[in-house]
């Protein structure tokens, strides 16, 4: 059985999306089931990094919508009132959904998951919040048997970024924001990422599925970091801070309601947040009776958002299949697995070695044991005497990446040297 999908933009997201289904070898066997039919673009002369039958591209995306050989259409325009257009368009057309788009979410989910609901049929969004972090999906299912309390996140790479590279390099706002725009991270329109609409997007997206209710973009209180100065910066730091946008759901028990805010705040340099740097996001969910759990991954950019896209239409091709299959089992929740995967050899592996060796403090020892690792192709990072034990000298080595085995052969014959009889090998740690 394979399922049609219309591809709706082929820019950062839809290059890196075509590029995972074009080449499915080694990734899900469904991958094999799903056909790009056609490719919606604005331009069709812009040179493309992936190459497709002729005709598949076009720039009339109303007939990708309305394509009866299309199962599911994949949004991936960006922006608010064509995307709606469209979505609904598909929906009535019959198709399942697939976006990125938590712009058109946030400001419109309620009119398109109310038609969605009446045509019977998916719209899913893992790539909307998180980039490739899986976020929804666990929100939806895995949590499901607790009560969400609070959701804190770094939901927006393009700002995260700019604030890494302010606090670690000192660099100006105007720079980072041209960098981040550079990688793919930014939205066409940085306000969106810099005042915070972004992130409220999807904050907004995340308590709705959290605390099971729809959530009004405009009570959301929102704050970007235009404002903040690198003597902010500073002065967090010497105070034990770090600064973040943080995007906030919290449920208050005792006023029964809940408070949603995105803006800069100091986080505790040891608070799990603090070390989120660059395009990386985290969300940081309190459930009862979990406790905390956090997910953390690639915010944004080609592949990582793509990964998400790809997840949702695993997820959709699935159920079609399901629903076909005589024994109406769901790929996804089932093993098929028939064979056993390959396994690496230890020996064969190649690791990082931490070694520590005692023996009698005498000219030589240091060198010996440089000759012997090199003699057996394995190449040191450093090898340095630290100090005595016991009236023994301390040695301890690192190697770089080297083959288990060569390592192994090089201790059994440091064990069997003639010319340092006493030398003890102490301990043996892989490093990673
Ligand atoms: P891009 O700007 O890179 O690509 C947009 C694509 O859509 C282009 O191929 C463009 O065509 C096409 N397009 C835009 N408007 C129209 C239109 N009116 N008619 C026809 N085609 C149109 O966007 P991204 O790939 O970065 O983002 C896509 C979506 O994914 C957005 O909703 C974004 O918020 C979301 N997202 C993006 C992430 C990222 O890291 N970039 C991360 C997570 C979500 P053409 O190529 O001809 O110009
Ligand atoms: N512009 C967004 C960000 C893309 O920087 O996080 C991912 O949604």
């Amino acid at each position: 059985m394979t399922y049609n999908i219309g591809l709706l933009g082929l820019g950062t997201v839809g290059t890196g999306t075509a590029e995972i289904l074009l080449n499915p070898d080694g990734r899900s066997p469904l991958l094999r089931d799903i056909r790009i039919h056609r490719v919606g673009v604005r331009a069709l002369n812009k040179p493309r990094t992936v190459d497709f039958e002729p005709g598949v591209l076009t720039t009339n995306l109303d007939a990708i919508v309305a394509d009866p050989e299309i199962d599911i259409i994949v949004e991936l325009i960006g922006g608010v009132e064509r995307a709606r257009e469209l979505i609904l368009a598909a929906i009535a057309h019959g198709k399942h959904i697939v976006t990125a788009n938590k712009a058109v979410i946030a400001r419109h989910g309620d009119e398109i998951f109310s038609a969605a609901q009446t045509a019977g049929v998916y719209v899913l969004l893992e790539a909307a919040v998180g980039g490739g972090i899986p976020i929804i999906q666990p929100l939806k299912q895995s949590l499901g048997g607790n009560r969400i309390e609070r959701v804190t996140g770094i939901i927006n790479g393009t700002t995260n970024y700019i604030l890494t590279q302010m606090q670690d390099e000192g660099a100006a706002f105007d720079d980072v924001l041209a960098e981040a725009q550079a990688l793919g991270y930014a939205e066409a329109d940085p306000t969106a990422d810099v005042d915070g609409f972004d992130a409220a997007d999807k904050i907004s997206i995340l308590a709705s599925l959290a605390f099971g209710g729809r959530v009004r973009y405009e009570d959301i209180d929102r704050q970007g970091i235009r404002n903040i100065s690198p003597a902010d910066i500073t002065y967090a730091q010497q105070l034990g801070f770090t600064i973040k946008l943080l995007a906030i759901a919290q449920w208050s028990t005792a006023q029964n309601s809940l408070h949603l805010r995105v803006g800069p705040t100091l986080v505790t340099n040891h608070h799990p947040l603090a070390s989120v740097n660059g395009v990386f996001n985290a969300i940081l969910i309190d459930a009862d009776p979990l406790g905390q759990v956090m997910f953390y991954g690639p915010g944004a950019g080609k592949g990582a958002t793509a990964s998400a896209v790809t997840a949702d239409l695993l997820n959709i091709t699935a159920l079609l299949q399901s629903e076909k299959l005589e024994d109406g089992l769901h790929p996804l929740l089932t093993c098929t697995h028939t064979d056993y995967c390959p396994i690496t050899p230890t020996e064969a592996v190649e690791t990082r070695f931490y070694a520590r060796f005692l023996c009698g403090d005498r000219p030589g020892v240091i060198g010996h044991l440089g000759t012997c690792f090199g003699d057996h192709n394995v190449s040191l990072e450093s090898i340095v005497q630290i100090g005595y034990h016991q009236d023994q000298a301390e040695v301890v080595v690192v190697t770089h990446d080297v083959r288990e085995g060569d390592f192994h052969a090089a201790l059994d014959a440091i064990h069997g040297f003639e010319e340092i009889d006493d030398i003890h090998i102490a301990s043996v740690f892989r490093v990673l």
